[in-house]
């Protein structure tokens, strides 16, 4: 039987949905269709199919990610997933030889994803990017490590309110935070603000909380609470699902009232980013429990651009010499500096796969630490110290949310 690999038309979406959602476990509702149609254009779904039936399928949805400097268009992956009846004879390798491609011709110079498993994508030139933690901490163990004043006000606020303060807060932040990504107006209402059923995993309904000072938002925490009990104690749990502030002192204030939520026994967070404030708000930072795991993966697509849309500090270049065996039309030697990515015959400084340039992107991981994985080379000596001096950011990548 022969497999043919090609984008959906738009009466095939739903076909093409259902080998990931054979994962989930269900077929996909109505309510994620309209979601996919609405965030998935036409022509950003490839299915592979056999006999009329998909038995593969590979999305994009059309991102605005942030970079250090700056916003690049990004092919967020998405919806991947094979059948298990025809598992391991090359599906996904055709979904992501298309995808790519289809990426390239589209002039989206990276993809992004987050990794059902991290032994997947980095054949396809995806490296980890940024790393994610989640938190479990004990209520009567949140206090803070210094005195803590709040200014502002915080307020319940029903999904149409949430859906005018919230978004602006999440834009200062996203538009500062290299892996984060803009939302559009109808990404809030189907995806980031969206309370259907299935996502409570036996919590409430989604509250949403805004911190306002002088009449301003500042801050946001969308969280579940999961009552429980034991011996009639509560032994329930705040679930935070996204809280993001404009300053340090909203951060404070935004998680000094997640922490205080009466009744509750428990804080719980996930996807937040390694440096996160919280390590020097508490005054006992091991008590959250921060357990780290992989968060999004980068694959520089066409490396000239990509690496000409993010800034650089200081006047240092660096000339990579980069195997892609993927994507061909990035191999060779490329010069980066403050002006941007211009293929060389200089000779290399540090020699890599385009995996390791993925890594290095978002500035979440330096080739210092990629060199001690033998995932980066040093060719001539200094290579590692420029090009982390040319690379570093000023803070860890952070993708609030897995798509
Ligand atoms: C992951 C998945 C899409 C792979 O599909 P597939 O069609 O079996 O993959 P392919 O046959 O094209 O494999 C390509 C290569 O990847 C390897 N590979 C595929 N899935 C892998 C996995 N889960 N772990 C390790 N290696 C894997 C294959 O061995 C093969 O290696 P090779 O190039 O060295 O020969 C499929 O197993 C699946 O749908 N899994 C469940 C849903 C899921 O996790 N989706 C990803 C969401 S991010």
């Amino acid at each position: 039987m022969t497999i043919e690999v090609r984008a959906c038309r738009p009466e095939e979406v739903a076909r093409g949905l259902r080998p990931i959602f054979h994962f989930f476990g269900s077929t996909p509702s109505e309510d994620a269709l309209t979601m996919f149609d609405r965030l998935m254009p036409p022509g950003r779904l490839h299915a592979a199919f056999e006999d009329g039936d998909a038995v593969g399928g590979a999305g994009v949805f059309p991102l605005e990610l942030t970079v250090p400097g700056g916003r690049v268009h990004a092919a967020g992956v998405t919806v991947v997933g094979v059948l298990p009846s025809h598992r391991r004879r090359g599906i996904l390798r055709e979904l992501m030889r298309a995808q790519l491609d289809d990426v390239h011709e589209r002039a989206e110079p990276v993809a992004c994803l987050w990794a059902s498993e991290a032994t997947i994508y980095g054949r396809f030139g995806y490296g980890m990017a940024s790393l994610a933690g989640e938190i479990d901490l004990a209520r009567d163990r949140s206090l803070y490590a210094q005195p803590f004043e709040p200014r502002g006000r915080v307020r319940l606020v029903d999904h149409d309110e949430a859906l005018e303060l919230v978004p602006p807060v999440h834009e200062r932040v996203a538009r500062e935070t290299p892996g984060m990504a803009a939302r559009s107006r109808d990404w809030w209402e189907l995806r980031a603000l969206a309370d259907p059923e299935w996502r409570r995993r036996g919590g409430g309904e989604m509250v949403r909380a805004v911190l306002e000072v002088d009449g301003e938002p500042e801050a946001y925490a969308l969280y579940r609470l999961h009552p429980a009990f034991e011996h009639f104690a509560s032994v329930g749990r705040t679930n935070v699902i996204e809280a993001l502030a404009v300053s340090a002192q909203a951060t404070a204030e935004i998680w000094r009232f997640l922490f205080d939520v009466d009744w509750m026994s428990r804080i719980e967070a996930h996807l937040l980013p390694v440096d996160h404030p919280l390590f020097f708000l508490l005054a006992e930072p091991r008590l959250m429990r921060f357990t780290l795991t992989d968060a999004l993966w980068v694959r520089v697509v066409d490396l000239g651009d990509a690496l000409s849309r993010r800034s650089y500090l200081g006047e240092q270049e660096v000339v990579f010499e980069v195997r892609d065996s993927f994507c061909p039309w990035n191999e060779g030697r490329w010069r980066v500096a403050a002006v941007g990515a211009e293929r060389t015959d200089a000779a290399a400084d540090l020699r890599l796969d385009v995996s390791a340039l993925g890594s290095a992107y978002l500035g979440g991981f330096t080739f210092a630490e990629l060199a001690r994985a033998a995932r980066v080379e040093e060719v001539r000596p200094g290579g590692l110290v420029r090009g982390d001096e040319l690379f570093c950011g000023d803070g860890a990548p952070w993708c609030v949310e897995i798509f």
